[in-house]
């Protein structure tokens, strides 16, 4: 082959630069095919005010065309570099990098902001600053104390806490901050891992538990061990990239339906079981359907009741992931089961993370005995990995002793109580302003749309200037037209702190111009 090339005549060195040419069109046209695709996705969830969508094609469309302009001329400059390539193709040049150099780095000092503090109520934000435009930020001594409203800290657990954090501190001395091996291994199965184990499967109402030292692993490891060739797994539209990467890495075909839309699970599962597995059609293995607790880009509980109700009818198996929804929704904080009354039985795989309202690391999964047992003999991520850290172990069963009151307090009913008044509270003081919120009541995740891409640095900037520290996203972790910021609440806000966090939204929304739905202007008691 590499003989050949050498001998290539110029026609044929035209015809590779040729389709060289194309194939990097074809990513632009890729992208556009993306952002329409996204476009019409969006559509059918949100109902994007006519003039917005028009002002952020063209703010989109603006800022690629200026990319595109400037890629031009950087590449008639540095044009002798890439004669120098030594034949290698190029290892970050393509969409991706286009996205990240010419959109992203231009707001990147509003994402990725270091803190120097736990993430409580209020935390401290590292200050920053740069010499070239913003392409590379520095960090200084300096921090400004700011109102969390971004971490997943939905119980208050994230910071110090009178009963978690001594324990979690003698468990250190005890054992170490790292196993330092496998599950399998010897000496990394410690007496906290089993006490952990038994504490999850009886707080999530399952006859077993199976932990991980990652959430996103527990997705992207234990999908492919449950499903294979010849499986069907039937997912969200908007399933977490780690759902969406098990899924992928299973190897299982993979069906996606209108992001918690009951009758078109049931359209796309009567569907494809009809059809069977490709080409051959005969029935599929197993099939799965998989979906969210409570969608962390969205704020909305999954409409589970329902969705239970067709997996039953026609004999699949649920998924459930609770990463968002465990601890922080539920009388006692049990989850999107207990809320919305549905039994734990019925669903045939629990899934959830430790990272939110434990205020710890890792994950776990819940099902029958012989799932789990199963599941410890397959699960790389179980024989491979090393095990979740010690004191990170005991902070879960510590929180979870809180959350039960097994800690001889009423602080755990009164942590509930409080992230779903402060939630409901919140959301409906956005609403009154003419903010457009998303999701549901009792859910602490509550996006607030931004849509045009200029507003995403403006309203994160302002924020921030005021010490209102908030969470911004947009394309590709949202569809392109849905830029939004997304608040997170806490049991650990006060009062005061939702107050000022709204007085300070209000202002900048006034600014920013976001109020999509105020009708007219009204005089908010906030001012
Ligand atoms: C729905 C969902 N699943 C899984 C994960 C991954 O969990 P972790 O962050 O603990 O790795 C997340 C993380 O945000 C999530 O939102
Ligand atoms: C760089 O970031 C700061 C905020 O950190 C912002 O005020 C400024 O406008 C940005 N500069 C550019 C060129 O985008």
């Amino acid at each position: 082959m590499l003989e050949s090339l050498k001998i290539q005549t110029n026609h044929f060195k035209l015809h590779i630069s040729l389709s060289h040419t194309l194939s990097k069109y074809s990513n632009h046209i890729l992208l556009l095919i993306a952002i329409f695709k996204s476009h019409h996705k969006s559509k059918k969830m949100i109902a994007i005010p006519y003039l917005t969508a028009l002002t952020t094609y063209f703010s989109y469309g603006l800022l690629f065309a200026f990319g595109q302009f400037r890629d031009f001329f950087r590449k008639i400059f540095d044009w002798f570099r890439y004669n120098n390539l030594h034949g290698y193709a190029p290892i970050c040049l393509g969409l991706e990098d286009f996205y990240i150099r010419r959109l992203y780095l231009r707001i990147q000092d509003c994402f990725g902001r270091p803190i120097s503090s736990a993430p409580d109520a209020w935390f401290d934000v590292v200050e920053r600053y740069s010499n070239d435009n913003n392409k590379t930020l520095k960090r200084t001594d300096k921090v400004s104390r700011c109102l969390n409203l971004g971490s997943y800290n939905y119980l208050g657990f994230a910071a110090a806490d009178e009963y978690c954090t001594p324990r979690v501190v003698e468990s250190l001395e005890q054992y170490s901050p790292s196993t330092c091996s496998t599950r399998v291994d010897g000496g990394s199965t410690t007496a906290l891992h089993n006490e952990l184990e038994d504490c999850v499967a009886h707080f999530v109402r399952k006859p077993a538990a199976l932990v991980f030292g990652m959430g996103y692993v527990t997705n992207s490891a234990i999908l492919p061990v449950l499903m294979g060739k010849g499986s069907l797994i039937i997912s969200d539209s908007l399933n977490h990239n780690s759902i969406v990467n098990g899924a992928r890495g299973s190897g299982a075909t993979i069906r996606v339906f209108l992001h918690n839309t009951p009758q078109h699970l049931e359209e796309v599962l009567r569907e494809l079981i009809a059809e069977g597995q490709p080409r051959t059609h005969r029935p599929w293995k197993k099939i799965m359907v998989i979906v969210e607790g409570i969608y962390s880009m969205e704020g909305e509980l999954c409409k589970l009741p329902e969705i239970i109700a067709i997996c039953k009818k026609y004999k699949v198996y649920t998924y459930l992931d609770e990463a968002h929804s465990i601890g922080a929704v539920g009388k006692t904080g049990r989850g999107v089961c207990e809320l919305l009354d549905v039994d734990t039985a019925d669903v045939d795989i629990m899934m959830g993370t430790f990272t939110k309202s434990f205020g710890s690391c890792g994950g776990y999964i819940a099902g029958t005995k012989e799932l789990i047992q199963y599941l410890k003999y397959t699960c790389p991520a179980h024989l491979y990995a090393t095990s979740i850290s010690p004191p990170a172990a005991q902070q879960i069963i510590s929180s979870i002793k809180v959350i039960l009151g097994e800690d001889g307090s009423n602080r755990g009913a009164q942590k509930l109580a409080q992230i779903r008044e402060n939630s409901n509270f919140f959301r409906s003081e956005l609403q009154k302003m003419g903010f457009e919120v998303l999701g549901d009541n009792d859910s602490p995740v509550m996006p607030i749309m931004l849509y045009n891409p200029a507003k995403i640095p403006a309203f994160s900037r302002e924020c921030l200037r005021q010490n209102v520290a908030v969470v911004t996203v947009a394309f590709p972790a949202t569809p392109l037209l849905l830029a939004r910021a997304r608040i997170c609440i806490s049991a650990s806000h006060s009062k005061e702190d939702l107050v000022k966090a709204l007085q300070v939204i209000n202002r900048v929304g006034d600014l920013v111009g976001i109020k999509y739905f105020l009708a007219e202007p009204i005089k908010q008691k906030f001012d």
